[in-house]
């Protein structure tokens, strides 16, 4: 142990390859807020970069690079504890390694084909070199294919490495999950010329994807975490886990209805798309009511304060970003006025950040302390731990502001575009110049500098905290 330092001696095989992942995914994690910033600005100053880099360009790379930095993340955190679950060394790294700079190497020609070509002639060709034009997953066809096959390895050495070693609860639900996972991926590949029908498997990705297989993702690594930070009993939190599982799985496979309302499929995805997304909201209060019980039982005493805050930044953002803000606008009736408008994007952000920014950041400062050699993040830090404070205050200060001047504005397209004007060409135009509409776009921009002070902050924190430290981790039992 070389402590107070980063010294890669102080990680194990799969937590290299874990770090890796975790440095590539800061890095698109910046580009985002960077690309975010920029398109907010857009609303505001609408000809700010005509031609040169389009609203729907920076938008694509805004929320491309958000889906990629977060799969990045959980793989990363994947093989971080990989080691440590299995009880033997990682199977397979050479191969891994090989397929994390291949897939680093892909994401960055599609970000600068995105940034360079931008568009092309809407053909064959299009589909294949630049752009596939699926919202979120819009990685060209050659890329997809490179993508399914570094995903295979990864799958490979996760899957090897616990058949080699001992399984537990969270490897098992982890091993399930990651099959689904990966097999998703899959539904957004089919071409079809009906629209109709490439929406509806493309929603199978992204839906299924958030409501479904990450939550479940984010479920072990959570568990884990618990064990880790707060000492908590294993059997506590694989029970837990279960519960929690079969909740989402009830709820999220079926809530994929709730965006099967307007894209021309048969009636009666109204009902049930609306009835088990309704449901939804259940198993993210139960993993709230979970997490603060256990860190209750254990005296708030963490090994790695950051993180634990992190972490329960996670079950409240996934709370209110998930279940409040989802559950908001997913009764058909409801849906009806607030479809697609800034309402959408209100929940986006929350959600997206709430659930899964905020553990897969949690897990970042549990490598970050290992890499310095297991050294102290409890309380008691230097300078009292401001930087990791102020970085979590201003994240989460900044993304709840911008959600809420969307929902303002969501509102007022709502009630201005769809209820009063009924949907017209001119009431979308009378609700895009209502005052209330353009305050909520000059606010979200304010919130999002405090969102991008946040994360440079975040990263400066990363990089220095526990530079020098020579006390070891918080015992934790
Ligand atoms: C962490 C989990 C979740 C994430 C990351 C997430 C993210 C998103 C995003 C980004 C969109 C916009 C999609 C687009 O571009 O059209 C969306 C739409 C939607 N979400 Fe979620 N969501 C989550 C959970 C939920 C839950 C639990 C519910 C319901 C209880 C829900 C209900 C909806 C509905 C109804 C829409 C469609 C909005 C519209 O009609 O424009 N979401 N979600
Ligand atoms: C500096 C901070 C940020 C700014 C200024 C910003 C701004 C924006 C803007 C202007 C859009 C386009 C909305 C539209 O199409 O009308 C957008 C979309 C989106 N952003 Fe951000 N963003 C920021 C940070 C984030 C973060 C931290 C996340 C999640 C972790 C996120 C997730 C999303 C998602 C999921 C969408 C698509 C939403 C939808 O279409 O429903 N953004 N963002
Ligand atoms: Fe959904």
């Amino acid at each position: 142990m070389n402590n107070g330092v980063l010294d890669s001696n102080n990680l194990n095989g799969g937590q290299k390859l874990a770090v890796k992942y975790f440095s590539v995914a800061v890095i698109l994690f910046v580009a985002q807020i960077l690309f975010g910033l920029v398109t907010a600005l857009q609303y505001i100053i609408p000809e700010l970069f005509f031609e040169v880099l389009d609203f729907s360009v920076a938008r694509t790379v805004h929320i491309n690079a958000l889906v990629i930095w977060l799969l990045f993340g959980f793989m990363g955190a994947v093989y971080w504890l990989l080691e440590d679950e299995a009880g033997v060394e990682t199977v397979g790294l050479k191969l891994g390694n090989l397929a994390f700079w291949v897939f680093t190497l892909a994401v960055t020609i599609v970000v600068l084909v995105y940034l360079f070509v931008q568009v092309g002639p809407g053909d064959d060709t299009t589909r294949w070199l630049i752009n596939e034009g699926r919202e979120y997953i819009e990685a060209p066809r050659w890329a997809d294919i490179g993508i399914v096959i570094c995903i295979l390895v990864f799958f490979y050495n996760a899957a090897a490495t616990f058949m080699k070693g001992s399984w537990s609860g969270i490897s098992g639900v982890l091993i399930l999950d990651l099959v689904a996972l990966a097999g998703l991926y899959l539904a957004g590949m089919f071409y079809t010329t009906n629209i109709s029908v490439d929406q509806f498997w493309w929603w199978w990705v992204i839906h299924l994807w958030v409501e479904a297989t990450w939550e479940v993702l984010v479920g072990c690594i959570m568990a884990w975490g618990l064990i880790k930070l707060l000492g908590v009993r294993r059997q506590i939190v694989t029970t837990w886990l279960y519960i929690e599982v079969a909740l989402m799985f009830g709820s999220g496979i079926l809530g994929l209805g709730h965006h099967y309302f307007w894209i021309g499929t048969p009636e009666y995805w109204f009902t049930i798309g609306g009835f088990f997304s309704a449901l939804e909201p259940i198993p993210l209060v139960a993993m709230v009511v979970h997490a603060l019980y256990d860190s209750g039982v254990h005296k708030f005493k963490a090994a790695n304060h950051p993180a634990m805050a992190w972490l329960i930044a996670h079950t409240f953002g996934n709370f209110f970003g998930a279940g409040v803000f989802g559950f908001m606008h997913t009764l058909p009736q409801i849906n009806l006025y607030t479809h697609g408008t800034q309402w959408s994007a209100s929940h986006g952000h929350l959600s997206f950040f709430g659930a899964y920014a905020t553990i897969v950041i949690a897990v970042f400062y549990i490598a970050v302390q290992q890499w310095r050699g297991g050294v102290w993040m409890s309380g008691d830090l230097p300078g009292n731990g401001w930087k990791w404070k102020w970085s979590l205050a201003l994240l989460n200060i900044g993304v709840l502001g911008m959600t809420m001047a969307m929902l303002v504005a969501g509102y007022e397209q709502s009630f201005i575009e769809r209820a009063i004007e009924g949907s017209t060409w001119s009431g979308y135009f009378a609700a895009q110049m209502h005052p209330w509409f353009i305050q909520g776009m000059n606010w979200r921009m304010v919130f999002g500098i405090v969102t991008a002070a946040g994360t440079v902050l975040l990263v400066w924190d990363l990089l220095t905290i526990g530079k020098g430290e020579k006390r070891t981790r918080q015992e934790v039992s």
